[in-house]
């Protein structure tokens, strides 16, 4: 049976008291700190490099989990990894062949296209890069791309399901990618399934019913009047789902 563990996304923190904010979560009793790094390519948005994450790293004994929704990220896992990254995601559209990319109406999402999806020799580096620095190597897809798509499910220890298209916090939870996380349970029992994005206390269980073990929640955490507490009733909400 999967462990589940509550990874609030800074995202969500007051951002002019990030010292503050990290230790109310791990005093509330996080598991780990979700850290979503944006490009404004990948996504129409930016946030956090690896400055933030080293100074992450001297303010938390939690695992930071690096959420890398950026092009090219063969490029700078390893500078991520340096940071002080605990587990690595990239993006499962970041590393499509050239043909494979096909930017669809709304600009910024990528779509599965053709049976060989992926660049090889990016995909294999952004993958062997994670595993050289000793970190836990994950993939995450967006609302749109097919489970199927990741026939490397067995080379990752984590798949991260986005249930919001990437880029912002605070969106609504798009309840269609359920099913996909019950598909991503059915490839592969033993993988961390992550699920990120308008996770609250309402959804929850439909997600860790599903498969989900690792729940990212950034809005419904930050932005309670009591983390401590809703870190608990998700955390109890998702384990009785598992049947802990
Ligand atoms: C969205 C990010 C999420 C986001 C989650 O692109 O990957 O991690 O911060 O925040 P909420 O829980 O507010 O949707
Ligand atoms: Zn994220």
């Amino acid at each position: 049976m999967k462990s589940v563990r509550i990874a609030p996304s800074l995202l969500a923190a007051d951002h002019g008291r990030l010292k503050d904010e990290v230790q109310r979560v791990e005093a509330g009793g996080a598991d780990m700190l979700h850290v979503d790094v944006m490009d404004a390519h990948f996504v129409p948005n930016l946030a956090f490099g690896t400055d933030t994450v080293s100074t992450l790293r001297k303010l938390t004994k939690l695992p930071l989990d690096l959420h890398l929704m950026i092009m090219d990220p063969e490029k700078y896992v390893a500078a991520f990894a340096d940071a002080g990254a605990d587990s690595i995601t990239f993006h499962a559209e970041a590393v499509a062949n050239d043909y494979a990319r096909k930017y669809k109406d709304r600009g910024w999402s990528l779509q599965l296209v053709c049976k060989d999806f992926y660049d090889r020799g990016r995909l294999d580096r952004t993958i062997e890069t994670i595993r050289a620095k000793g970190k836990k190597c994950c993939v995450g897809i967006n609302p749109d791309t097919a489970a199927e798509a990741l026939e490397f499910i067995d080379r990752v220890d984590m798949v991260l399901a986005m249930t919001v298209w990437p880029g912002f916090g605070g969106q609504k939870f798009i309840d269609s990618v359920v099913p996909k996380i019950a598909r991503l349970r059915k490839m592969s029992p033993t993988v961390d399934i992550e699920v990120d994005g308008g996770v609250d206390l309402t959804n929850v269980e439909r997600a860790a019913r599903a498969g989900a073990n690792v729940i990212v929640a950034g809005t419904s955490v930050f932005h309670s009047p009591d983390a401590a507490g809703t870190i608990r009733e998700l955390r109890e909400i998702a384990g009785r789902a598992h049947g802990l």
